[in-house]
């Protein structure tokens, strides 16, 4: 098999005294789409940041495009072709669409194809060409989404992370978002790495899945292979899987808790 993408191994990661990483391994191909998934705290987004440079870790490596990335800054690992897309959103309020479009340039040189990929852009999120001119700050939260994750492309990654893109979006914004990117999957050379908190994403993009609970993989591959009783129970933390009268109850619990599918 070719050489990994992207390499993690034996990553750990402490904030102070809270372990958020304990051991990871993870092998990213060129092509593929992982799906990195689990409960809140789980790790998943020092997971993004780690790989991104935004945290050091305390032990393991990170290896990507053949270089070791961990322990350089976070422009070093950007100018190698990771692009991260951090929780939350993070547009220029004040600035327009194509002002922040251009900002996500950084490095590159080449004018003709960057005005080349920043009309491709605008065609794969027409919302965003229609909104072109507007201050970005006055853009809904699905049109901020796309402003992001286009930005984030105008850099031309390799490999493009999104730490959570559904967050607070409605399920019709969502899966806007996801035509967009399926579509740059299919389009371009382009390797993703999405966190979603639940398993039903993953589902749909056809990618592989990783879960993630207390700073540790506990599930890992094709989703459509494993069945929602083993999902639920990586998810919540089962040990065993439970019997039939502990199933009931715990059919009861999940019934108020969010699922992972
Ligand atoms: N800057 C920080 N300082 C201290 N602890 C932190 C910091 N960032 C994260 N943590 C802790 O590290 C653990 C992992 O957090 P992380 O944000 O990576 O989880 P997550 O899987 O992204 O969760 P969520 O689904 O809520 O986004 C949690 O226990 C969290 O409280
Ligand atoms: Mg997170």
């Amino acid at each position: 098999m070719s050489m990994p993408l992207l390499s993690i191994q034996d990553l750990h990661v402490r904030y102070g005294g809270i372990t958020a990483l304990r051991g990871i391994h993870l092998t990213v191909h060129a092509g593929e789409t992982v799906m990195v998934t689990g409960p809140n705290g789980a790790g998943k987004s020092t997971l993004m940041k780690t790989i991104a440079g935004l945290v050091r870790p305390r032990q393991g490596k990170v290896i990507f495009n053949g270089q070791l990335t961990s322990g350089h800054a976070p422009e070093t690992v950007a100018a190698s072709g990771f692009s991260l897309v951090p929780e939350g959103r993070q547009v220029f309020g004040s600035m327009t669409v194509l002002e922040n479009l251009r900002i996500g340039t950084g490095m590159r040189r080449n004018a003709m194809a960057v005005a080349a990929d920043l009309d491709y852009l605008l065609d794969v999120f027409p919302l965003l060409r229609e909104r072109s001119n507007s201050q970005a700050g006055l853009l809904s939260g699905g049109q901020q989404q796309m402003l992001v994750i286009a930005r984030a492309l105008m850099a031309a990654p390799r490999l493009l992370a999104i730490d959570e893109p559904s967050l607070g979006l409605a399920p019709r914004v969502t899966d806007q978002v996801y035509e967009a990117l399926l579509r740059l999957r299919a389009e371009r050379d382009l390797t993703l790495l999405i966190v979603e908190q639940s398993a039903s994403r993953a589902l749909l993009t056809g990618g592989r899945m990783v879960m993630l609970r207390e700073g540790g993989i506990v599930l890992e591959g094709d989703p459509r292979q494993i069945s929602p009783e083993r999902m639920q129970q990586a998810y919540f933390g089962y040990d065993t899987p439970p019997d039939a009268g502990a199933r009931e109850s715990a059919h009861a619990q999940n019934a108020a808790a969010p699922l992972p599918t």
